[in-house]
């Protein structure tokens, strides 16, 4: 069998991990890269020996029509239009995450997925983590019963990556689009996707405006030195599913906190369930309240996950796997995203 090839567009820090796991699949020949900016272009193509180097995604399309697929590693804002051009070249496109800016860029998306007939998936990696597969696990024997509550945290003290991520107009917005997007989906993935109904929420910026590249010289501006930061520095939601769930979720770049956090927890009639940085369950067993504990650890692998998330890719691309429902739990995310940046404006719930 051919290998597949591969086009890189937006050849900034995540791509590396795009990289490295198809390099791994033996599937895959990493075959151009594409950045509007000549000097990553460049550099990125003497470190991995690909020559077909261009700074315009529709000129590469147009003069490489063997390109299979496209991986879509640019800043959210250009999301959308990168996607859509590989999308109506036949190509089909892995988008990092968030699919979009917002909820009518991805239904876009998805309509040009349809309208050529190639796969569309987003980039929720979390997926396919080893701790979120074994939480799976533990809720597809039935072990939390009916989950009716949950909780999603991400939190960072001082940890806007600074550039374009702090900039709206290039990010669609701060922490929550960021970070909340990786534990909003990972939570619904896990409740069997569920549509939300309802959002409540709100959004802060009192201090994210302070000179955190002081604190943190590693956080080098990206995208053209921009030093503007006008996005929240902290976000938090309810939202309320239609089986009657409902997940409570905070998000910051910027927080007076001891340190920075991440964790999921579901909680349903059987027991509970808390990941990250352990999985821990509460449950009860013969009339006693129980902690149960995995004799042998879980985690997280950042290698690990971006190879099961490319390898999944790449093997729909070969054997025709549908990949739709994931670009529309994409569009459900921005529709939660919309829904939680126009409740925090007009300081209402937001029925979606
Ligand atoms: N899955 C994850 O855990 C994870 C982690 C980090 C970032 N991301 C996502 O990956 C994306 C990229 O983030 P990053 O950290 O690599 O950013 P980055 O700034 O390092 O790289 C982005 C690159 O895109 C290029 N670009 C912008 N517009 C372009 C266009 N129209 N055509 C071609 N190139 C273009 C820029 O020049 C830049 O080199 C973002 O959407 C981000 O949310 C995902």
């Amino acid at each position: 069998m051919s290998k597949i090839k591969i086009a890189i567009v937006g050849c900034g820090n995540i791509s590396e991990c795009h990289l490295k796991a198809y390099k791994n699949n033996p599937n895959c020949e990493i075959y151009a890269f594409c950045d509007i900016d000549e000097k990553t272009l460049m550099e990125k193509g003497a470190k991995h020996g690909v020559t077909r180097l261009y700074t315009d995604e529709e000129k590469m399309l147009r003069e490489l029509p063997e390109i299979d697929a496209v991986s879509v590693c640019t800043w959210n804002a250009a999301h959308k239009d990168c996607t859509i051009k590989a999308l109506k070249a036949k190509k089909h496109v892995l988008c990092e995450k968030p699919m979009a800016m917002n909820s009518k860029e991805a239904e876009e998306m998805i309509k040009a997925a349809k309208e050529n007939g190639v796969k569309l998936m987003v980039g929720f990696v979390r997926r396919f983590g080893d701790d979120t597969k074994t939480l799976l696990d533990f809720i597809n024997c039935g072990e939390l019963g009916d989950i009716y509550y949950a909780k999603a945290t991400y939190l960072r003290r001082n940890g806007c990556p600074g550039g374009w991520f702090g900039y709206k107009a290039l990010s669609g917005g701060g922490p929550l689009i960021d970070l909340g997007v990786h534990v909003i989906d990972l939570v619904r993935y896990l409740m069997g996707r569920p549509n939300p109904v309802s959002v409540y929420g709100a959004t802060f910026d009192g201090i994210g405006k302070r000179d955190y590249l002081k604190d943190k010289p590693q956080y080098k501006a990206r995208g053209g030195n921009i030093t503007v930061q006008d996005v929240e520095d902290m976000a938090t939601a309810l939202i309320r599913f239609d089986n009657g769930a409902v997940l409570s979720v905070e998000a910051s770049f910027n927080m007076h906190i001891k340190k920075d956090e991440g964790s999921i927890q579901l909680y349903g009639t059987k027991g509970g369930i808390k990941l990250d940085p352990e999985f821990e369950m509460y449950s009860e067993k013969n009339g006693y309240l129980v902690d149960i504990n995995l004799s042998k650890k879980v985690g997280m692998d950042f290698d690990k996950i971006f190879q099961g998330e490319i390898n999944y890719f790449v093997d729909a691309c070969i054997n025709d796997v549908d990949v739709s429902s994931i670009a529309e739990d994409g569009l459900m995310l921005m529709k939660i995203l919309d829904a939680v940046y126009e409740s925090a404006r007009t300081k209402k719930e937001v029925v979606i």
